[in-house]
């Protein structure tokens, strides 16, 4: 679908939401076993207990299309009449073809047009603020949003400092017109300054795969947690609070804040150099780790299932991630 449509909607909402993750729990008492760490180590350095991890050929468009499947349902909407797919993921199926083209054969969504978006963390609520973009425009009339990823297999099974952190799941929104509620505000930044606080240096361009970028381990995740711990806490602040300024809200106007759930730690500075009440602030990361770009959109499925947002209430979802990248989205629900 390529034409323009005209005709500018004024609010574009969430009207569908889906999740997926895989069945294989992984505690921090079966960790204890693989590497040099215990399980109060993990649980107070991070609040996380268990992760989800796919089995071995389980891939990222496996779970986005379950996450897109129950998303679409929600919102009824046939996914022969989607028009926009947005996978983001930092652990695509293949280099190329993008996994959103992936996801669109398998969903059957054949009149949507797919890319992937890269903001590791960040890619639901960037993915999220892009379509709401091409809505707004009257471009397309309606898009599906998918955060998936399957992180266990960019991971150094070995490095203590990061195996401990991170687990797999998807995450899935539509996005359509609303005449209620919807998007509010958003906010967006990125700082390349910082790219190898986190990154995976091997299988592209720079180190592309050989025996040589195997045997450096150059195909798995690296991080510098505590410096990305102390820009997380800062750029996910300012960013929550920008856009309640632009929404003309005050924290006690929001009902609902759903951090990228990386840390509990981190969550809890974030909440207090916003002066969030903490009460507020949703966690699941004690039960899936931080499943990167599917982590805002796991937390905004389960919070809506559970009943902790109701109808009208006013949701910040805020992420931060490897990049830099950070962004916020205000939304009334
Ligand atoms: O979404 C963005 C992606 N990533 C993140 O958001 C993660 C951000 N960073 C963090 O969450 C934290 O920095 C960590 C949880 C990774 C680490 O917490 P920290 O308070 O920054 O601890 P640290 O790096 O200062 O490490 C403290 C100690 C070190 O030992 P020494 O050098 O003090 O002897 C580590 O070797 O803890 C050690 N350590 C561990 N010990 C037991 C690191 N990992 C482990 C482990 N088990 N799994």
């Amino acid at each position: 679908m390529t034409s323009s449509r005209g005709g500018r909607p004024q609010r574009i909402g969430i009207t569908g939401l889906g999740m997926a993750v895989p069945s294989k729990v992984l505690t921090n008492a079966d960790l204890e076993k693989m590497v040099e760490t215990t399980d109060e180590w993990i649980r107070t350095r991070t609040g996380i207990r268990e992760r989800r991890v796919a089995e071995p050929g389980t891939t990222t468009s496996d779970l986005a299309l379950k996450a897109a499947r129950e998303a679409l349902e929600q919102a009824r909407l046939d996914p022969k009449k989607l028009e926009l797919l947005i996978v983001a993921t930092t652990t695509p199926d293949m280099l190329f073809p993008s996994t959103s083209c992936l996801v669109q054969q398998r969903l059957g969504a054949s009149s949507a047009v797919c890319f992937d978006l890269s903001a590791a963390c960040s890619g639901s609520v960037f993915a999220i603020i892009t379509a709401q973009q091409y809505l707004l425009s009257g471009r397309y009339r309606n898009a599906l949003v998918v955060g998936a990823e399957v992180l266990s297999s960019f991971i150094d099974w070995t490095d203590r400092s990061t195996c401990v952190l991170f687990g797999d799941g998807a995450g899935a929104a539509v996005l359509e017109p609303v005449k209620r509620g919807g998007i509010l505000a958003t906010d967006m930044g990125a700082d390349g300054s910082a790219a190898e606080l986190l990154y995976m240096p091997g299988g592209g361009s720079k180190y592309p795969p050989s025996h040589q970028s195997v045997d450096q381990r150059l195909h798995f995740l690296r991080m510098n947690g505590t410096e990305i711990f102390k820009l997380a806490v800062r750029r996910m602040a300012d960013s929550a609070k920008r856009v309640m300024k632009d929404a003309k809200l005050k924290a006690e106007d929001v009902e609902c804040f759903i951090p990228h759930q990386a840390n509990t730690r981190i969550i809890e500075a974030v909440a207090k150099r916003a002066d969030l009440p903490l009460e507020k602030v949703y966690m699941n990361l004690q039960r899936y780790g931080n499943t990167s770009a599917a982590s805002n959109l796991i937390a905004l499925y389960e919070a809506v299932r559970d009943g902790v947002i109701k109808r009208d209430d006013h949701v910040v979802m805020v992420a931060f991630g490897a990049g830099l990248t950070w962004g916020s989205v205000l939304l009334q629900w």
